[in-house]
């Protein structure tokens, strides 16, 4: 006996909100203790990965030793650190129910394994939760977004080294023991599917190895992510049963090019190289299908006695997402300007699709897709985590922004969501990214803005950091007071 009734909408403890990381907001990078991170140490220059997959030790180190605050636009982000207030009573103005934000692990541990924390990283953090708890906005707390402390890059090559999962440890119980009764949602590690494109997320040199040594190291390092993860997962729950910890990926729903049998295989396969990491992070164990890639590709990967059953027993509770584009797969080979490299996605256009100014293909049905296929092979609850449009914007002489362009990708996204819920999926909230202007993380500049409020602030950091609602801060807080209600009508 089938039910007939369904969701017609979305739940009403739906946590509508937005998502930003330290890296890309804070700023205040050498003040109250605070160490480097691999992210600071990114030059600006809105070129897509010039840098953060291309550093040299060589190169770290100089920018370690570099003072200067302008030629690395993460050094200053949007000020958080000193607008938080300002920047959470926005939040809170649009109704905000969550808002995800990450930790420094470089603001509280400087070098990564310092023995003892800095207090006043963990105060700075302190005071950022206790206005979230003002407003009510439940924190969503993502412990590594990109910023693996740069003095653990130069020990360790990062989470190349075994070694560096001790001092995550000790990062982890530190921030945990603090805050696991006041934050019920935790993510573990940012984007973890983009560990095999670089630095930015494993803050690993591999800049002198060859193709294959560098895919060896990567999945190296990812499989101590892994660990790391399990292991702040059991910190978790045995600090607070309650609390929730999360995986989080970069999710490019990927298409084949076209029936052809051939370009349908690839996609699997090529899927499978993603669907592999909420599949060990969720599942508990590295699929089967991975043991064939690793062979053909020679990696061997060292696991130590225990890792296979700790990964089994903390798997995450729940499974969260970005979601900005889609990707397709095409068996035959075709010209170089028919292929697209934005973000993670590494494949070939999409002629049914049309693209953002930076070319990330803008797909919102995408999104249900992904939805669907998500909730089908894992069955815990779904968390979009990230989703929004990097634009430029005019600001007029009166000081508005007309971004109608942002408020239609949004829409559009949340209509499919909406679609996806009444399919059936369990759908924890919808974060945009991000509520706040702030430094794109893979171009390093301002100019490619994504708030729904307006930073004053170019990319050579010259700017009076003045907030300034967007035409799209009104419409969230619309969105947010009717609960998503009129969103069809809207198109
Ligand atoms: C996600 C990252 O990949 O995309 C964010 O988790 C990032 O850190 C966001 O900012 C948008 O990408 P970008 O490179 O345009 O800032």
């Amino acid at each position: 006996m089938y039910a007939t009734d369904y969701p017609r909408t979305f739940p009403a403890n739906f946590m509508w909100g937005g998502a930003s990381a330290a890296s890309q907001i804070e700023g205040a990078w050498n003040i109250e203790g605070k160490g480097l991170s691999g992210a600071e140490c990114i030059v600006g220059g809105g070129q897509h990965n010039a840098t953060q997959d291309n550093v040299t030790l060589k190169e770290l180190k100089a920018a370690m030793a570099d003072q200067a605050t302008n030629r690395y636009p993460k050094r200053h982000g949007n000020d958080f650190y000193h607008h938080y207030r300002t920047d959470i009573k926005l939040m809170a103005e649009m109704g905000f129910k969550a808002y995800r934000l990450s930790i420094a692990w470089s603001r509280i541990f400087p070098h990564g394994d310092d023995q003892v924390p800095n207090e006043q990283g963990l105060r700075f953090y302190d005071r950022v939760l206790a206005e979230l708890r003002h407003y009510g906005i439940e924190p969503v707390v993502t412990l590594f977004h990109y910023d693996t402390p740069a003095a653990l890059t130069v020990k360790y090559n990062g989470w190349a080294d075994r070694r560096i999962v001790a001092a995550a440890k000790r990062y982890t119980q530190t921030v945990l023991s603090r805050y696991a009764d006041q934050v019920k949602y935790w993510l573990t590690f940012n984007e973890i599917n983009t560990g095999t494109t670089g630095f930015h997320a494993t803050g690993a040199i591999d800049k002198d190895l060859t193709p294959a040594e560098q895919l060896q190291l990567r999945y190296q390092a990812l499989h101590h992510q892994f660990v790391a993860g399990a292991i702040a997962t059991k910190q978790l729950r045995e600090l607070n049963p309650q609390a929730k910890m999360g995986c989080m990926v970069g999710r490019d729903q990927t298409y084949p090019a076209s029936p052809n049998p051939a370009d349908v295989l690839l996609a699997q396969k090529e899927d499978q190289l993603n669907l592999f990491y909420p599949d060990v992070q969720v599942r508990g164990e590295y699929p089967e299908y991975m043991n064939r890639y690793f062979a053909d590709h020679h990696i061997h990967i060292k696991m130590a006695a225990g890792d296979q059953e700790l990964l089994k027993k903390y798997h995450a509770d729940y499974l969260s997402f970005s979601y900005y584009t889609s990707r397709v797969s095409n068996s035959r080979p075709l010209a170089s300007d028919q292929k697209i490299t934005v973000n993670m996605a590494r494949g070939f256009n999409n002629p049914y699709l049309t693209g953002t100014p930076w070319g990330w293909l803008i797909d919102p049905r995408g999104l249900r897709v992904t939805l669907n296929e998500f909730w089908d092979r894992y069955r815990v609850p779904l968390f979009i985590v990230e989703n929004g449009l990097g634009a430029v914007d005019q600001l007029t002489t009166n000081g508005q922004v007309h971004d109608d362009y942002r408020i239609a990708y949004l829409r559009d996204h949340l209509v499919q969501a909406k679609e996806a819920i009444k399919d059936g999926v369990d759908l924890l909230g919808y974060l945009m990214w991000s509520p706040i202007d702030l430094v794109s993380f893979s171009t390093s500049e301002m100019t490619k803005r994504y708030g729904l409020v307006y930073v004053d602030l170019d990319d050579k950091g010259q700017g009076s950091y003045r907030r300034i609602r967007k035409d799209s801060f009104y419409w969230y807080q619309n969105v947010i007071q009717t609960n998503g209600e009129k969103l069809e009508e809207e198109q």
